[in-house]
C-alpha cells in the first residue's frame, strides 16, 4: 500500500497547526485522501505535492482563493508549478536582498549622523534588486560595440523593435524606432536624455498587442524574470523576431568555464539549479542558439567581462554594477574577494589560469538566441 503520512507527521515536518491542516481540508483546499485505523487524516504522496505547493503560494503571500485557483489550474503541470515557485521564491529573495542592502546604507548614513527622508524610509518597501543596484549601473555598464554588432545584425530589417528588460539601453539600435520595456523606476530615470521611450511593464505580462513589432530584443535581463519561459513567449507574441542574449546557465558544464564561479562563488552556480536549459529557453521561442564569446577587453562591465582583467573583481565599483553579488550576499562577496585578492598576490590564480592569458575572446556560456 503506498505511504501516507498522518495529520501530526505532516504538521511537524511543516511547522503547521495541525489545526491549519484541518481548516485546508474543511475548505477544499488539500484534503487527504486516506484515514488511518485510528481515523486520523493521511495525505498520500499526491496529497503531500499539493500542500507543498499551497504552503509555498501562503509563504509567498497569496490568500487562500488565490491559491485554489492556482493549485487546481488544469493547464499547468507539476513542472510548471515548480519552476513559477522557484522563480517567485527567487523574486522574494532578491526583493529580501535588495531590503538588507538599502537598510545597510540607512544604517551607514545614520552612523555619519545623517537622517533619511520618510519617503527614503519608505521606499525600502517596494524595493527591487534593480531599484536598490540600479544607481551604480551607469559606472561600468556601457554598450560593447562587437557584441551590439551582432544583436543589430540579428535584428534583420526589422524596423520597429521591443527592448525588454531595456535597463539604460545599451544595446538599443540607434537606426531603429525603439520602444522599451523596464519595470524598475531606478533603471528608468536612468536612461539618458534622447533615449528611446520606455513603458513600466515586465516581460511576463507585455502591455501590447499580438505582432505589434518587427523584432523583440532581451539583453543580458532574462536570468531576473520570475518566469523566463512565460516572458520569451510573450515576446514572441508580440513580434515577429526575438533576439535574446542571455546564458547557457542551466548547462552543467557552466559553472566549470568562468574561474570566478568554479573557484571563488560557487554559490552563484547554485542559483540556477533547475533552471530552464538553454535547450528549454530556446525551445520555447523556436530559437536558434549561437555562442558569443566575451572579448578580452569587453567594454560593458557584466559579470563575465573582466574574465582575463582578475583585479577589476576587487574594485568595489566594479561589483557593484553586477547583481551577483547582491544575490549571494555581504558574507560570501566578501570571502570570494579576500580568497581571489590573496590568490592574485600568491600567483595562484595565475598558475591556475595559466591558458586564458594568450586568449583573444573566451567562450563562457553566453548565447544569443535567435527567433
Ligand atoms: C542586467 S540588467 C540589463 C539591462 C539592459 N538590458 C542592459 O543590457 O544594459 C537587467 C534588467 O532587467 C530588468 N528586469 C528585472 N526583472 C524583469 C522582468 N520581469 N521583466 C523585464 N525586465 C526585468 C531589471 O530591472 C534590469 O534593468
Amino acid at each position: 500500500m503506498e505511504e501516507h503520512l498522518t495529520v501530526g507527521r505532516v504538521a511537524e515536518l511543516t511547522g503547521v497547526t495541525v489545526r491549519t491542516l484541518h481548516h485546508y481540508d474543511e475548505i477544499g483546499l488539500v484534503q487527504p485522501s486516506a484515514r488511518t485505523t485510528a481515523g486520523y487524516r493521511a495525505y498520500s504522496a499526491g496529497d503531500v505535492e499539493r500542500l507543498r505547493g499551497v504552503l509555498t503560494y501562503r509563504r509567498l503571500g497569496f490568500g487562500l482563493r488565490e491559491i485554489a485557483d492556482l493549485v487546481d489550474d488544469p493547464a499547468t503541470d507539476a513542472v510548471t508549478h515548480l519552476r513559477r515557485l522557484r522563480g517567485l521564491l527567487l523574486e522574494q529573495r532578491d526583493h529580501a536582498a535588495a531590503m538588507v542592502t538599502a537598510i545597510d546604507r540607512e544604517l551607514e548614513a545614520r552612523a555619519m549622523g545623517i537622517r533619511t527622508t520618510p519617503e527614503e524610509q519608505l521606499k525600502v518597501f517596494g524595493a527591487q534588486l534593480y531599484d536598490t543596484i540600479g544607481s551604480a549601473y551607469p559606472a561600468t555598464r556601457r554598450t560593447e560595440p562587437r557584441i551590439a554588432a551582432r544583436i543589430w545584425e540579428a535584428l534583420g530589417d526589422a524596423r520597429t523593435v521591443l527592448n525588454v528588460g531595456a535597463g539604460t539601453g545599451s544595446y538599443e539600435p540607434p537606426d531603429r524606432d525603439v520602444t522599451a520595456v523596464e519595470p524598475s523606476a531606478v533603471m528608468r530615470a536612468l536612461r539618458p536624455a534622447g533615449a528611446a521611450p520606455c513603458v513600466a511593464a515586465t516581460a511576463e505580462n507585455l502591455p501590447f498587442e499580438d505582432h505589434s513589432f518587427d523584432a523583440a530584443m532581451a539583453f543580458s535581463t532574462v536570468h531576473h524574470w520570475s518566469d523566463p519561459i512565460a516572458g520569451l513567449r510573450e515576446m514572441r507574441r508580440v513580434a515577429r523576431r526575438v533576439v535574446v542574449f542571455t546564458y547557457d546557465a542551466g548547462g552543467v558544464a557552466w559553472r566549470e568555464r568562468f574561474w570566478l564561479i568554479r573557484d571563488y562563488l560557487p554559490e552563484f552556480a547554485e542559483y540556477f539549479v533547475g533552471w530552464p536549459s538553454l535547450a528549454e529557453l530556446a525551445g520555447a521561442i523556436g530559437a536558434r542558439a549561437e555562442p558569443v564569446l566575451v572579448p578580452w577587453d569587453c567594454a560593458d562591465g557584466f559579470f563575465e567581462a573582466y574574465w582575463r582583467r582578475p583585479e577589476a573583481y576587487l574594485d568595489e565599483h566594479v561589483r557593484r554594477a553586477m547583481s551577483v553579488w547582491t544575490r549571494v550576499g555581504p558574507e560570501a562577496e566578501q570571502r570570494a574577494v579576500d580568497e581571489l585578492r590573496d590568490d592574485l598576490s600568491s600567483g595562484r590564480w595565475a598558475e591556475r589560469n595559466r591558458d586564458l592569458v594568450a586568449l583573444e575572446a573566451a567562450e563562457l556560456g553566453l548565447r544569443l538566441l535567435v527567433a
